[in-house]
C-alpha cells in the first residue's frame, strides 16, 4: 500500500450569479429598519439567479477552473451536495459531468441533509483517497436559499457554489481524521416536495445549531480532537454572518480557558464572501473557508482551523485542517473578487419575479440569455434540462490560480 501524508482539498474555486438584491432595498421594500440586515443580521447582499441559471449551471462554473488535465483525468467521483435538487432521480452531478465532458469511468451521486451535505462528502472523499491515494475526488456544494416573501428567512436568501478537489498532499488544507458529531431529528428547517421555498422555525433553528456545535465539540474533544488551544481560525455555517459571531460565543463559553486567545479576529476573514452572496446552504461553510484563505492577510500557512458544519433537521460536525505552506499560491481570490465586484443590482420588481416566479415554471420553454457565467440552462425541451457553454472561456474574467 502506497503511503500517504496528508489528505485535504488541493483546490477551491467558487461562483455566485452575476446580478444581486440589495438588503438596503428589501428593508425599503417591507418598511424595515436596513440596519436590521446590515447588524442584526450581518447581511449586505443576496445574490439572485437569473432564470437562466441553477443550482446545476452555478457548479459547472465553479467547477471548470479546477479541470487542469491532470485534475479531468484523476477524478474517480463526483460528489454533488445539495439540498435545492432539480430532480427527484437524476444526480444533479451528471450535469455537471456531462457539461464539462468529465471521465466515463467515474461515480457520481448526490448528498442531501440540508446545509451538511458537502462536509459528509468531504468525509467520504477523504476516505476514498486514504484508499487510493492515486485518485482524486471533486466536492460540488451548490443551492438556492429561499424562503417564502415577505419571511424573516428572505433576508438571508442568496445563492452560490463551490467545487473543491480533495487529494492525496493537498496543496491548500490538510483535514484531520478525527471529527466530533450530534445528530438529532428536530423540525427546525424543512422543504416538503412540492415547496419550491424552505419552512423554518428560525429561532429553534438557531438554537439547535448552537447545541449541535457545543455537543460536537464535546464529543470531538472525547474523541481526541485538538484543544481549542491549537486552533488559530475558526470558519462556521453561516446562514447569516451574524451567525458565526452566536457560533463564537457559545463554542467560546464551552471551551473555556483553551478558547482565552481567540477573538472575532479568528473567524472575520471567513464572513467577508457571505455577507455579499447570502446563504448558499451546503455551499455556505466551504465559501466561508475559500473567503478566509483568500481574504486574510496573515500568511496562515501552518495554522490550524476549526471548521464547523450544520445542516438543519439536525446534523453538526466539527472538525480541523491545517494550512499548507505554501498554500497562497493556488488561491483564485482575484478572480473571486471580480466576479463579486462586476455583478448587477436588480430592482425590486426584477428580484421578484427571479426568485419567486421562475420556480413555478415547468413547462417546457427557451431561456433568453440573462446569465453572467460560462455555462447557462438554454432551455427545457421535452421535460428536459438543456445547459449550453454561452460564453467561451477565452472571453471570460480569468478564474486560473493566482500563480
Ligand atoms: N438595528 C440593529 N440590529 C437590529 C435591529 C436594528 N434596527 N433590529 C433588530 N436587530 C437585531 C436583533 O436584536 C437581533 O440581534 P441578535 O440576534 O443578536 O439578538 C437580530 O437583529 C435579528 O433580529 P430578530 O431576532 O428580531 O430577527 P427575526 O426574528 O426577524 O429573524 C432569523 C431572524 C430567525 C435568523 C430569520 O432571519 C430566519 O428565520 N432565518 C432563516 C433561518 C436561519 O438562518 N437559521 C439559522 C440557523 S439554521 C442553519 O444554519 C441552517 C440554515 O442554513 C438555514
Amino acid at each position: 500500500m502506497t503511503l500517504i501524508n496528508a489528505v485535504g482539498i488541493d483546490d477551491i474555486a467558487i461562483y455566485s450569479p452575476g446580478h444581486y438584491y440589495d438588503l438596503a432595498d428589501l428593508a425599503a421594500a417591507h418598511g424595515i429598519d436596513p440596519a436590521k440586515y446590515t447588524k442584526g443580521i450581518g447581511q449586505e447582499r443576496m445574490a439572485v439567479p437569473s432564470p437562466d441559471e441553477d443550482i446545476v449551471t452555478m457548479a459547472a462554473n465553479a467547477v471548470a477552473p479546477l479541470l487542469s488535465d491532470g485534475v479531468r483525468d484523476a477524478v474517480s467521483t463526483v460528489i454533488f451536495a445539495t439540498e435545492s435538487g432539480i430532480d427527484q432521480s437524476k444526480s444533479a452531478g451528471l450535469f455537471v459531468h456531462g457539461v464539462l465532458g468529465l471521465r466515463p469511468n467515474c461515480r457520481v451521486v448526490e448528498f442531501k441533509q440540508a446545509c451538511y451535505g458537502a462536509t459528509a462528502g468531504i468525509q467520504f472523499a477523504c476516505d476514498l483517497v486514504r484508499q487510493r491515494p492515486a485518485e482524486k475526488v471533486l466536492i460540488i456544494a451548490s443551492d438556492i436559499a429561499r424562503y417564502e416573501r415577505g419571511s424573516e428567512g428572505e433576508c438571508t436568501q442568496g445563492a452560490g457554489a463551490v467545487a473543491m478537489v480533495v487529494s492525496a498532499n493537498p496543496r491548500l488544507i490538510e483535514i484531520h481524521p478525527q471529527s466530533g458529531l450530534f445528530s438529532l431529528d428536530v423540525m427546525d428547517f424543512w422543504r416538503p416536495n412540492h415547496r419550491s421555498a424552505a419552512l423554518v422555525d428560525g429561532k429553534l433553528s438557531i438554537d439547535v445549531y448552537l447545541r449541535s456545535l457545543t455537543e460536537a465539540w464535546a464529543d470531538f474533544r472525547r474523541k481526541g480532537g485538538l484543544p481549542l488551544d491549537a486552533v488559530d481560525k475558526l470558519c462556521f455555517h453561516q446562514p447569516f454572518t451574524k451567525m458565526a459571531k452566536k457560533a463564537f460565543g457559545a463554542l467560546a463559553e464551552a471551551a473555556g480557558p483553551e478558547a482565552a486567545h481567540l477573538g472575532e479576529a479568528s473567524y472575520a476573514d471567513s464572513q467577508v464572501y457571505g455577507r455579499l452572496i447570502g446563504n448558499t446552504y451546503s455551499a455556505s461553510l466551504y465559501i466561508g473557508l475559500c473567503s478566509l484563505l483568500d481574504n486574510c492577510a496573515e500568511n496562515l500557512g501552518g495554522r490550524t482551523i476549526g471548521l464547523f458544519s450544520y445542516g438543519s433537521g439536525s446534523v453538526g460536525e466539527f472538525f480541523t485542517a491545517t494550512v499548507r505552506p505554501s498554500y497562497r499560491r493556488y488561491l483564485r481570490a482575484d478572480a473571486h473578487r471580480t466576479m463579486l465586484d462586476a455583478r448587477q443590482r436588480l430592482d425590486d420588481a426584477t428580484y421578484a419575479a427571479w426568485f419567486y416566479e421562475v420556480p413555478k415554471q415547468v413547462e417546457d420553454r427557451a431561456l433568453p440569455q440573462e446569465a453572467a457565467g460560462r455555462f447557462r440552462l438554454a432551455a427545457v425541451e421535452e421535460q428536459r434540462r438543456v445547459y449550453e457553454e454561452a460564453i467561451p472561456e477565452a472571453q471570460l474574467v480569468p478564474l486560473q490560480a493566482v500563480a
